[in-house]
């Protein structure tokens, strides 16, 4: 029997905007609340919220001023207590964002820090002497710029991983790293499943200090930023007490039952692997992002898969990430097409691991296209003078407003996101009218009803929960695997190609149990698969 993590399915929550309970534009706890019928139908189980601690919002909460209290914006204490409890009642779980990196440069400990040399909290974050007017080394930030910000009050520079607002805390300060397992502590107290990690592969520096050397490569890319601009970031990136720590903090995780931890890592596979431990000591999974940049053809999945079974194989669990928050949605890559889009769902909980669902991917919303100069993504605005189309040709996501438009619950004013006085934070994607909950609800082949009957039929099957995964050579553009454990087999069938496929099938005794379109036939001896179309197949 694998545990509750090893097999579960994950909702991200974006709280801003998710459902706004109190009519302001912006989502909040009480949204979520109500809307926990709906996802539990849904199928979800194991639902990530984006961070609603206090915050100056100026990275829209992951910048923290107080990890131990809500921010006004999004509700309360009793509101937090009120959501975990409703949860649990469902039997669902919940784990919550945890920014260890950095705190927001309005925390109490940062003002008190920056203050003079002589602080008490001057070592909670990471001060160095500039060379002449010059930063103290060439360690870049996640998004280009050098990450060393110079504070006149004493002549200092301070390191920032992300933005000049979220400046690192030092853990290399034992009093930093107990106060921060404390935090931990504090709301696992309170009944939190567990904690997505946020950058958790800059949290350690090498204390050297020395500069960072060259690379040849200037973009970064979603599933591995540890050489760009020019950089490879061995002594700011991945360092050996990053992975230790990964373990303290399986520790104080393993002093509560069934808890868990998600990390947001990069690096090759070898890298992510150690944060998860040689004896899978440390974070319990890692995100895997390479699917963001996924081609839509059978070749790139087959190989996907092939790969996963070599680098991941069981106990390790890989993870099936399409969206995010910051990286866009992964309906954009195939042209919003929504015939495609239940084809990759058909994958994301068929395969071996975690699907992870990024808010609105179950009705297929697409990203938005905001203009830059509207744009209240801090980093739409370190990328101003970049135009999009160009960020777009390389990969890049740019404005991550994009991907942070309201959920469209309904057809009606603001897609039932909120009430009618206030306009939701960001505007809605015109399509609101014809893709939302309510309309794709009563539409039995809807994406929402691909979603949710493929997160049942996951649910209740052994194979597909813990079973293996074979692959099946079939030629022709169709991919073809076996979930399978001793009691129960099943086959899915992708065909990615506009061309139809007959194909033979093994075994004469099987069933049809899932089909992206009702034109595809099955004879018991021979499938029919019209163009762009999926089944899953049980084999007696
Ligand atoms: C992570 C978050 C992102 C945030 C950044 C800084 O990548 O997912 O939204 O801006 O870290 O905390």
């Amino acid at each position: 029997m694998k545990l509750w993590w090893e097999n579960t399915s994950i909702y991200q929550v974006y709280p801003r905007s998710f459902m706004d309970s109190n009519g302001d534009g912006i989502g909040d706890l009480k949204g979520i609340i109500g809307k926990l019928d709906y996802l539990n139908n849904l199928g979800v189980e194991t639902l990530w919220l984006s961070p609603f601690y206090k915050s100056p919002q100026s990275d829209h909460g992951y910048d923290i001023s107080d990890y131990l209290s809500i921010d006004p914006l999004f509700g309360n204490m009793e509101d937090i207590m009120q959501l975990i409890e409703s949860v649990h009642e469902r039997g669902m779980k919940i784990i919550f964002d945890m920014v260890m990196n950095h705190t927001s440069i309005e925390h109490n400990w940062f003002k008190e820090s920056r203050k003079s040399i002589d602080s008490t909290k001057r070592n909670w974050y990471i001060w160095r002497k500039g060379k002449d007017g010059n930063p103290p080394n060439n360690w870049k930030s996640m998004l280009g710029k050098s990450a060393w910000n110079y504070d006149k009050t004493t002549d200092e520079w301070y390191y920032s991983s992300f933005l000049s607002f979220q400046p690192d805390l030092n853990y290399d300060n034992k009093e930093v790293k107990e106060t921060m397992l404390n935090t931990v502590r504090f709301w696992l107290d309170k009944g939190v499943d567990g904690f997505r990690l946020d950058i958790f592969n800059c949290i350690g520096k090498d204390e050297s200090f020395k500069n960072n050397p060259f690379s040849f490569r200037y973009l970064p890319s979603p599933d591995n930023n540890d050489k760009a601009f020019f950089q490879n970031k061995i002594y700011s990136y991945n360092q050996v007490k990053s992975f230790q720590f990964a373990k303290e903090l399986r520790c104080v995780i393993d002093e509560y039952q069934g808890r868990f931890l998600i990390g947001e890592v990069s690096g090759t596979d070898k890298i992510l692997k150690r944060f998860i431990g040689d004896k899978g000591d440390g974070l319990h999974l890692v995100f895997l992002f390479q699917l963001i940049h996924y081609k839509f053809n059978k070749s790139y999945f087959l190989k996907l898969i092939n790969t996963l079974e070599k680098v991941y194989p069981s106990p390790y669990t890989p993870t099936y990430v399409f969206s995010n928050h910051d990286v866009g949605r992964g309906i954009n890559r195939v042209s919003n097409d929504i015939k495609k889009w239940k084809l990759l769902a058909l994958f994301q909980l068929t395969s071996r691991g975690i699907p992870v669902i990024y808010y609105g991917d179950e009705i297929g919303m697409g990203n938005a296209d905001i203009p830059m100069k509207d744009s209240q993504d801090p980093v739409a605005a370190e990328y101003r003078r970049v135009p999009k189309w160009l960020a777009e040709k390389l990969g890049i996501f740019i404005n991550r407003d994009d991907a942070r438009t309201p959920m469209q619950w309904s057809k009606s004013i603001y897609g039932g996101f909120c009430n009618r006085i206030n306009a939701p934070w960001l505007p809605l994607i015109p399509n609101f009218k014809e893709i939302n909950v309510e309309s794709q609800l009563e539409k039995e082949d809807s994406m929402l009803n691909t979603y949710r009957k493929l997160l049942h039929i996951r649910k209740k099957s052994e194979a597909l929960l813990e079973g293996k995964t074979e692959i099946i050579e079939k030629k022709g553009s169709v991919l073809a695997y076996r979930r399978f454990t001793h009691n129960e087999s099943f086959i899915i069938l992708i065909n990615f190609s506009n061309k139809p496929e007959t194909l033979d099938v093994e075994n004469g005794n099987c069933e049809v149990i899932f089909s992206t379109d009702d034109n595809l036939k099955f004879d018991n001896k021979v499938v029919q698969m019209p163009p762009i179309s999926g089944c899953i197949y049980s084999q007696r």
